[in-house]
């Protein structure tokens, strides 16, 4: 007889509210989300600037930045209450179980320490593997990575390499103990076209090698489109809408008459869409009297 298959989902947050401390008040920023992670699921989580992206990866670690709390609702980690649980617990999971590759990730890295002694302190502390081992190991992250000389880029210093290079170091130390879940917050941004696809694509041979679930957060479709199993849109602290396949977006796929982006300037062409989709009448009422001459067909990829 076969074993039926673990269903329990790894990540499993239930309507979580956050709030961050504005002077004397709290303002919500994010209003009741929910989000499930099978085992080895890449999730794309996208949205404008401000959305609550990154405040919604943290919280899938049960962790939030100062000046933030978690205000209702529930996050499991393996059926683990992750806002119940334990400091030691929770030490225990981060850096083990679950890691994260920080937006900054200059802000991350320790500047007195050479990156592979950074890189090996993780699988060392949580004894999966001896300094030895997880060195090598870490020289292998770094040439799947396309880190240039691999053999000889960890006994830099964080400062003696590029914001590009250090990302990658980054993503590499996240995976030196094959956690379940990586929190990815846009690993990328500091890497040209040609490196992203490349570092993209190794991402995604790594996870699917280790079936590591991952969040993977972004403002681009297209890597979006690249990288996820499954992808939720955020606009200011509210799911717009999840799907499992950018082209499945609505608001991507369908044609929508918007004003003309370059009447808009001050907007991404990503959050102009975002917003003329739900706001289309407060827009049309903000860019003041647009004429139909005005008002173009237009795409996601296309503006
Ligand atoms: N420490 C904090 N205290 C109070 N409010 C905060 C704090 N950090 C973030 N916020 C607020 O939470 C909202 C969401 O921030 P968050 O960093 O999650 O956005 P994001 O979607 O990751 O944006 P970006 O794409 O720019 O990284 C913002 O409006 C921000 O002002
Ligand atoms: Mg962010």
């Amino acid at each position: 007889m076969t074993q039926a298959p673990d269903t329990t989902p790894l990540v499993k947050i239930r309507d979580i509210r956050i709030d961050g401390r504005s002077d004397e008040t709290w303002l919500p920023i994010i209003k009741g989300v929910n989000l499930t992670l099978q085992r080895g699921q890449v999730l794309g989580l996208i949205g404008e600037s401000g959305a609550g992206k990154s405040t919604l990866g943290l919280a899938a670690m049960g962790y939030t930045r100062d000046g933030v709390r978690i205000s209702g609702g529930s996050v499991e980690f393996d059926g683990i209450d992750l806002l119940t649980a334990s400091a030691a617990v929770k030490r225990d999971l981060l850096g083990k179980r679950i890691a994260y590759v920080a937006q900054s990730a200059a802000a991350s890295f320790n500047p007195a320490h050479r990156l592979i002694d950074q890189h090996v302190e993780a699988p060392v502390q949580h004894g999966i593997a001896g300094r030895k081992d997880s060195a090598e190991d870490g020289i292998a992250l770094y040439r799947k990575l396309r880190l240039p000389n691999p053999e000889e880029i960890g006994f830099r210093y964080p400062h003696q390499v590029s914001g590009g290079q250090l990302q990658r170091a980054m993503t590499a130390m996240a995976m030196s103990c094959r956690p379940d879940l990586i929190i990815f917050d846009e690993p990328t941004t500091a890497l040209d076209v040609t490196t992203q696809i490349e570092v993209l694509s190794a991402i995604r041979d790594i996870v699917a090698q280790y079936n590591t679930a991952a969040i993977y957060i972004t403002h681009d479709l297209a890597v979006v489109a690249q990288m996820a199993d499954r992808i939720k849109v955020l606009l200011r602290g509210e799911e717009v809408e999840t799907a499992d396949s950018v082209e499945k977006l609505t608001f991507a796929s369908a044609e929508i008459a918007v004003p003309n982006p370059a009447r808009a300037p001050f907007l991404s062409g990503f959050a102009y869409l975002l917003r003329c989709r739900k706001y289309l009448g407060e827009f049309a009422k903000v860019l003041g009297g647009c004429g139909e001459e005005e008002f173009v067909i237009c795409t996601a990829w296309t503006t």
